[in-house]
């Protein structure tokens, strides 16, 4: 009797040792199998870069681009990294973002500084592109104090550092230099027409200043300096609502809002697409001309022209409408780029309406993000011809 309870209780022990071991095992086959798709995701997001040139050590430099997570020079990174270059960003995101660069974070040549430029910043550079600053009005004139320091203090800053590790710098500068003018088209020894006491001083005046700066290093410390007047400039990657023209046009008419013209519509502007600009920094720095040089395109619309081209263009509905002039907004811009000809050899190459068909896409895709985990990648040309593209993770790719 003894035996055969002592055999029961022992089949017994024997089924719950089983049945627990084949939750043990069953447990487990949940965790491998969690642990496997961890792997397979972090392989997944695993980044994939654009293929570099291969400079050897005497060709490659280290080039420093202040507001480098901006529109503009998450631009020059693209072009200077896809050229082998060492590319360090200096940045404090007010009006850029990580987004714009994020897919050269952890390349062996690139490095990404959370840096205010009002406060001094000490790194051994060969090059320096200066493009730190708020660009459009509505930016520059929320905190226009800081607009001041960011183009004086911030400048200082840069030719110090130009001045310490003997560097060549190159200041964005703008057509604004030349306030609302009075020659027309506007070339380089145009003093400008100004008012050194609007709402638009605080950036006017800073850049002149800026400019001033550059020349009194370069006089007194004989420090390489170069200086780019830039006139607008459009294409993927500019700031959604940032106020220009541009982006204001084509957002409402891609929203069927009222396409909204400040004044009468008949002043007129010049733009040019954002590669030409890039294009055209790269070879003023590289160039033996060290005067200021208009960097623009010289073909000129009335804006009233330009909204109704950008209506077209999206193929909206949106009604033109007129409001009440914007304070000290220029009548006439168009550059005279005879010293970019003659200098640097470069005049813009992209067509509006291709410039503006491309930079559309771009918009249009952005506002179908709707999560963060959403991307709205924008290939420059070059990177078509890079083999890592298609294995690049992204949720919305603008082939252009
Ligand atoms: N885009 C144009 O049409 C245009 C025309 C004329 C001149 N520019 C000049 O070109 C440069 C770039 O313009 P953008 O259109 O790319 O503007 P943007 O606003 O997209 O980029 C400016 C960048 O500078 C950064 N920045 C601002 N303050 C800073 C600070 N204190 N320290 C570090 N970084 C700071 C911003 O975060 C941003 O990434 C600016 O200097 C602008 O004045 C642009």
């Amino acid at each position: 009797m003894i035996y055969k309870n002592y055999n029961d209780i022992l089949s017994i022990l024997i089924i719950f040792t089983f049945i627990n071991i084949v939750q043990i095992i069953n447990g487990h086959e949940d965790k491998i199998l969690a642990l496997e798709k961890r792997i397979q995701d972090l392989e997944a997001r695993q980044q994939q870069y654009p293929e570099v040139t291969f400079l050897t050590y005497k060709d490659r430099k280290r080039i420093l681009i202040t507001g480098g997570a901006g529109f503009v020079g998450s631009h020059l990174v693209d072009r200077l990294m896809l050229q082998g270059h060492e590319v360090i960003v200096a940045d404090n995101f007010f009006t850029g973002r990580k987004r714009n660069i994020e897919h050269w974070i952890g390349h062996e040549n690139f490095e990404l500084i959370n840096h205010d430029i009002v406060n001094p910043l000490f790194i051994e550079v060969d090059q320096i592109y200066h493009l730190a600053s708020p660009a459009s009005p509505p930016h520059y004139m929320y905190n226009p104090v800081k607009t001041i320091k960011v183009n004086s203090i911030g400048t200082i800053n840069m030719l110090g550092l130009a001045r310490r590790v003997r560097a060549r710098l190159l200041f964005a500068s703008t057509s604004e230099v030349y306030g609302d003018p009075e020659v027309h088209p506007q070339k380089e020894t145009y003093f400008g027409n100004v008012n050194p006491f609007g709402p638009r001083s605080c950036y006017d005046e800073s850049k002149r200043v800026a400019e001033a700066m550059c020349y009194a290093y370069a006089k007194q410390e004989g420090i390489s300096i170069r200086i780019a007047r830039i006139f607008n400039t459009y294409g993927p990657r500019m700031h959604m609502n940032d106020g220009r023209v541009v982006s204001n046009f084509i957002l409402q008419a891609l929203q069927n809002e009222p396409i909204t013209i400040y004044g009468n519509g008949k002043q007129t502007r010049s733009f040019q697409y954002v590669s030409d600009l890039v294009d055209g920094l790269i070879a003023l720095m590289n160039s033996n001309y060290s005067m200021p040089m208009n960097i623009g395109n010289p073909d000129e619309y009335t804006i009233e022209q330009f909204a109704f081209k950008i209506r077209d263009l999206v193929g909206s509905q949106a009604k033109v409408i007129y409001r009440d002039p914007v304070i000290d907004d220029p009548k006439q811009r168009r550059p005279d780029i005879t010293l970019a000809k003659s200098w640097l050899n470069w005049e813009p190459k992209v067509l509006l309406n291709d410039g503006l068909n491309k930079t559309i896409a771009y918009f249009r895709n952005e506002l179908l993000v709707k999560q963060h985990s959403e991307r709205n990648v924008f290939f420059p040309n070059e990177w078509l011809h890079s083999s890592n593209v298609n294995t690049m993770k992204t949720t919305k790719n603008i082939e252009l």
